[in-house]
């Protein structure tokens, strides 16, 4: 009889023990299983920052549209002139997790090869994924080009292809910290059409 209820304590005991192994064990399994998870997560994490968040986009600098005041155009075959004054408005388009600085630059126009135009841009920034619009006065002359040049040109259509250039130097600041040296290129033609005064055919690369 007494031998009997030790042996059953006994067995009890090792009962226990078992469950309390077993519960460790699943404990120990749990906590793996966490630390697993967290490690997926934590690594999804940093690869959405990086593809995303610290991802270096080229900002694009482009012409948008343009006014113009004092048209003065001469469609003399021999002698053909323009001058007129352009209100251009230009745009940075930030598409950065962060604001890019940009230096003072010039914004040159030509036609064909010769410069019919050029401003200063003064500095400014892009916040953060966002478009900055600015106006600026170009006076536009055909000052620099052969009379008979423009004059071929204007005898076949009315109106005068023209090209701008700009290259931006600045900052780009992402997640308020990193900064990064970033210049952008403006490429961008367009035609100027004498009988509307207006700018037409916009295309920036
Ligand atoms: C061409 O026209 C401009 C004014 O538009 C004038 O000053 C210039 O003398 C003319 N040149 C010739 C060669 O006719
Ligand atoms: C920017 O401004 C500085 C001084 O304000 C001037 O020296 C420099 O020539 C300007 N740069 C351009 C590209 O206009
Ligand atoms: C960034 O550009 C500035 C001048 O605008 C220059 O002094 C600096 O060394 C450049 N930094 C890097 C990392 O290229
Ligand atoms: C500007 O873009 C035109 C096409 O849109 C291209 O033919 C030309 O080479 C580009 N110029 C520069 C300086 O990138
Ligand atoms: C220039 O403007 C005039 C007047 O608005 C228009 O009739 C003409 O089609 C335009 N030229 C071109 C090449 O679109």
């Amino acid at each position: 009889m007494a031998e009997n209820g030790a042996r059953k304590a006994y067995d009890q005991e090792v009962a226990s023990d078992l469950a309390e192994r077993e519960e460790r064990r699943k404990k120990r399994m749990k906590c793996f299983a966490y630390v697993a998870a967290f490690a997926v997560f934590h690594t999804a994490v940093i690869l959405v920052f990086a593809l995303v968040v610290m991802k270096v986009r080229m900002p694009k600098f482009r012409v948008r549209s343009a006014a113009f005041e004092d048209f003065q155009v001469s469609t003399l075959n021999t002698n053909a002139s323009f001058s007129t004054k352009m209100i251009a408005e230009l745009s940075v388009k930030n598409a950065n997790f962060g604001r890019y600085k940009y230096q003072n630059s010039t914004i040159e126009f030509f036609y064909q090869n010769y410069k019919v135009g050029e401003a200063v841009v003064p500095r400014g920034k892009a916040n953060f994924r966002s478009t900055k619009k600015f106006v600026i006065p170009v006076d536009l002359s055909s000052a620099n080009v052969p009379g008979d040049v423009l004059g071929n040109e204007l005898s076949q259509h009315a109106w005068i292809p023209l090209t701008s250039r700009a290259t931006l130097r600045g900052k780009l600041m992402l997640m308020l910290i990193f900064k990064k040296n970033k210049s952008t290129d403006m490429n961008c033609t367009m035609n100027l059409n004498i009988s509307s005064r207006q700018l037409q055919d916009l295309k920036c690369s």
